[in-house]
């Protein structure tokens, strides 16, 4: 089944989200249509309250730019700590359709959470799945990759963004690997 993909201005994007206590079928279930829905969309990665769920939860295929990648989920993920160095890259987001700008963010974390089966990982993670898991990780904490810019940057976008929120935008599968 498909999930309408929450766009900016949507308060479930800026809603606290809850610990997944127990996976559960409808769990299962949950994360099955947001990978159908992130594969109908075209992204790389897609979060719960992207598709109206306020749940620690993400889900993440970076198949289409590394074929060694496949599909990860991301129950109950923490962030513990980030490395010293920094990189830049230009992100794009399936809740923020058209906009797409340069966002600095370390380049390795620690990083634990549960998968499907409730197994627990805890590791160092770096390069580019480090930053689709930090983007993802951002969403569950109510936080959208706008909000990393500068306010003059930001200040520049705002026409888009009201039309996003507007609903002039809509969310369009595109070949901008998007998060
Ligand atoms: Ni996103």
């Amino acid at each position: 089944m498909l999930y309408e993909i929450q766009t900016y201005g949507k308060e479930v994007l800026r809603t606290p989200t809850q610990v997944i206590p127990e996976i559960t079928e409808e769990i299962k279930e949950i994360v099955s249509n947001m990978f159908e829905t992130m594969y109908a969309a075209e992204g790389i990665g897609l979060a719960a309250p992207q598709v109206g769920k306020s749940l620690r939860l993400f889900v993440i295929d970076l198949a289409p730019m590394d074929e060694t990648e496949g599909k990860r989920v991301f129950i109950n993920p923490q962030i513990h700590s980030f490395g010293d160095d920094r990189d830049e890259y230009e992100e794009g987001c399936l809740s923020i359709p058209t906009i797409r700008e340069i966002v600095t963010r370390p380049s390795s974390i620690r990083v634990s959470w549960q998968d499907l089966e409730g197994q627990k990982f805890d590791e160092e993670i770096d390069g580019f799945l480090a930053r689709v898991i930090q983007h993802e990780y951002d969403h569950l904490e109510k936080t959208l990759f706008v909000d990393h810019l500068s306010s003059l940057k930001r200040s520049l976008l705002k026409k888009t963004l009201k039309k996003i929120a507007s609903g002039e935008i809509e969310v369009e599968a595109s070949e901008n690997f998007e998060l």
